[in-house]
């Protein structure tokens, strides 16, 4: 059977500069979007672009003398290497600047202008050079660009222009018929309120700057840049130089383009096609903006954060993850440092790396690292396997919505009721019947398949984690070949699989420091450092050889410390049938007086030593991630107790 096909598109991106987090953002979203599509069965055309022409790109070349294609060049390919730093799986990367495109955008003005609806007349207008629009006088806010707020400038030129008046009731009716048109209802809401203000003929050529496709039946005017960039997008489909990929995708599905931009595309480009005679695309959804720490992002402001410099620092996939987890797709989002490190945190450290770190764990522990499905089920276990299922049906309504926010919420309710489920079904307590054998093999395999199915729901948001855990679990093969029907089936990791020897966590924990700079402000940095390494990697001991440390519960009866070193403590303790003197090295974390009373644990047979003359008799035993220090204590315990 034919698959079938998912059309979608990104805006295409001024080269005027680099690209920063805001774009990033929107290319992410549609990449989510597409890989999505791809996992759910479709046949996707996934594009991006630049769109290389007009005066704004021309004066910046000027400005630093060079030819506006070696201008543009330069920066395509940075946004080339960003995608590809993000994982951008996009089928195609359109530049105007193309021959492909410029024969496009060349024979559809001459046939728009052939068919009579567009005409030369002369012009005077208030242009905005960055938004590249021309805008009447009782448009301008104070003077200035509606749009952006700032100058404009007023041009009288002989210009071409598209009789889009002609079309206004026809697109009205297309709107109010197709409800999902234009997304959200409150952009299409807009969108109707602006047509019916009436729409003015729209000027598509200029003779004032050069640097575009030239009219083909009047060179010296350029084709105006919208009419130019929003060609694109059937340009890259094949229309006049491949009907049959034209006739698979277009329409196209989705375009994704951000709230400023919707009235392009909901207006000026319908009319376009209509002019055609090319059917409309499906959507036009206007995602909204991302702002830094509450604030527009603007160089002025030196607030622009750079996507590459992030990536760099905390990896693809967290990156993606935070932008598609924070951000609701149709609302402005907020963009901080802080935000991103608590999502890595308690997200991706906390929740799924712990998840997938204990699981892991404790099939090589228990199982000598096989995952084995016993079948001896419980209760609970019911409950678990529904929750799976149910959770890849909501996720699959979810992101057929375009709600990605909302699916991966719902991937995280399970993530969660999975690390609970560890809890209660014990499998250290299980462990240590061996009667119990069974029921710990299959609450371990319910583990690792409710993990598997997770790879398979976070693949689209995370593309290099979904294969990472998939391969940690021990499944071979292509996870390109991995589909969302594989998510729906419980079972499908074949018993007897071999787990990974040696998994690394997948997160690293993010500890952020705060230190004095020097002149009295507190500057804040952060440390990427593994939290806990995976399966030991010191040679395993047999239990008699563990048998030979003997390990007591002693009571702290006096602490002091040891003069002229400040790390170490003498601790006076009982262990029931005798005391000892022992010096340890923590009175970096525990005062004096709060030891005393505490009933440590402590090895006792080891071979006694002196430090700083006082002999030293056992060590107390104490958890340390070289940082952070917290002694093993046994409360309840009474002195001389054996720990084992
Ligand atoms: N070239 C036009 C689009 C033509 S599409 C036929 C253009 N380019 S742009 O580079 O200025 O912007 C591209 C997209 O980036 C727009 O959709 C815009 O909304 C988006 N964003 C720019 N800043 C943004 C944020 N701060 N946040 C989210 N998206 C942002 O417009």
């Amino acid at each position: 059977m034919e698959k079938q096909t998912f059309y979608i598109t990104t805006p295409i991106y001024y080269p005027s500069d680099r690209l920063h987090i805001g774009h990033a953002y929107c290319t992410t979203v549609a990449d989510a979007i597409a890989r999505y599509k791809r996992l759910a069965g479709f046949d996707v055309f996934f594009l991006t672009g630049s769109d290389e022409h007009g005066q704004k790109i021309q004066r910046k070349a000027q400005e630093e003398q060079v030819t506006p294609i070696a201008y543009v060049d330069k920066i395509v390919a940075s946004f080339q290497n960003l995608w590809q730093k993000l994982h951008i799986s996009h089928d195609d990367f359109i530049r105007t600047t193309e021959k492909r495109h410029r024969e496009v955008v060349q024979a559809i003005f001459q046939k728009i202008y052939d068919q009579g609806d567009i005409y030369k007349a002369s012009y005077e207008g208030w242009y905005c050079t960055p938004c590249e629009t021309f805008w009447l006088e009782r448009q301008l806010e104070d003077g200035k660009c509606p749009d952006c707020g700032r100058p404009v400038e007023l041009l009288g030129e002989e210009s071409y222009f598209f009789r889009m008046s002609k079309y206004q009731d026809r697109l009205l009716q297309f709107i109010e018929e197709n409800p999902d048109f234009i997304q959200p209802t409150s952009r299409r809401n807009e969108m109707i309120n602006f047509i019916k203000g009436g729409l003015e003929d729209l000027c598509v050529s200029r003779t004032t700057f050069d640097w575009g496709i030239p009219v083909p039946f009047d060179p010296k005017h350029v084709v105006y840049v919208w009419f130019d960039a929003l060609t694109n997008y059937i340009t890259a489909a094949g229309y006049m130089h491949d009907r049959e990929k034209f006739a698979k995708y277009w329409p196209a599905d989705i375009h994704l383009v951000g709230k400023e931009i919707v009235r392009f595309h909901s207006i000026i480009w319908p009319v376009i096609l209509m002019a055609l005679g090319v059917p409309l695309p499906k959507k036009v959804y206007g995602h909204g903006w991302l702002v830094v720490e509450g604030d527009k992002m603007s160089k002025s402001k030196g607030n622009v954060i750079d996507p590459v410099a992030l990536i760099d620092e905390f990896g693809a996939d967290t990156i993606r993850y935070f932008l598609l987890r924070e951000i609701n797709l149709g609302m402005d989002g907020n963009f901080s440092r802080d935000a991103l490190i608590n999502r890595i945190n308690s997200d991706l450290a906390n929740d799924l790396g712990n998840l997938l770190h204990r699981t892991l764990n404790m099939i090589h522990r228990f199982n000598g690292g096989v995952v084995q499905n016993s079948h001896v089920t419980e209760a609970i276990d019911d409950g678990l396997i529904s929750l799976a299922k149910q959770t890849v049906s909501s996720y699959q309504a979810m992101m057929e919505q375009l709600d990605i926010n909302g699916a991966i919420k719902e991937v995280w309710a399970l993530i969660s009721r999975t690390n609970k489920y560890i809890d209660e079904t014990g499998p250290w307590a299980l462990a240590k019947d061996p009667a119990k054998k069974e029921r710990l093999d299959t609450v371990l395999y319910n583990l690792a398949e409710t993990l598997r199915i997770v790879a398979i729901l976070i693949s689209p948001f995370m593309p290099l984690t979904a294969p990472k855990i998939y391969s940690q679990l021990g499944l071979v093969g292509d996870f390109t070949e991995v589909t969302l029907e594989m998510a729906k089936e419980w079972g499908l990791l074949p018993s007897g699989t071999q787990v990974a020897a040696h998994p690394e966590p997948i997160f690293p924990r993010i500890e952020i420091k705060t230190a004095d700079n020097g002149a009295g402000k507190a500057a804040a940095h952060v440390e990427v450092k593994k939290t806990v390494e995976a399966v030991p990697a010191i040679p395993e001991v047999t239990i008699d050889e563990f048998a030979k440390l003997d390990l007591r519960v002693a009571k702290v009866l006096a602490a002091e410390k040891v003069k002229g070193a400040d790390k170490l403590l003498l601790l006076t303790v009982d262990l029931g049938s005798e005391q000892r003197s022992i010096v340890s090295g923590i009175a970096k974390h525990y005062t004096p007086e709060e030891l005393v009373g505490k009933n440590v644990v402590m090895i006792v047979n080891l071979k006694p030593a002196k430090i700083r003359g006082i002999e030293s008799r056992g060590m107390v035993l104490a958890a340390s991630d070289g940082e952070k220090l917290t002694l093993a204590t046994a409360p309840d315990m009474p002195p001389g107790s054996k720990v084992k």
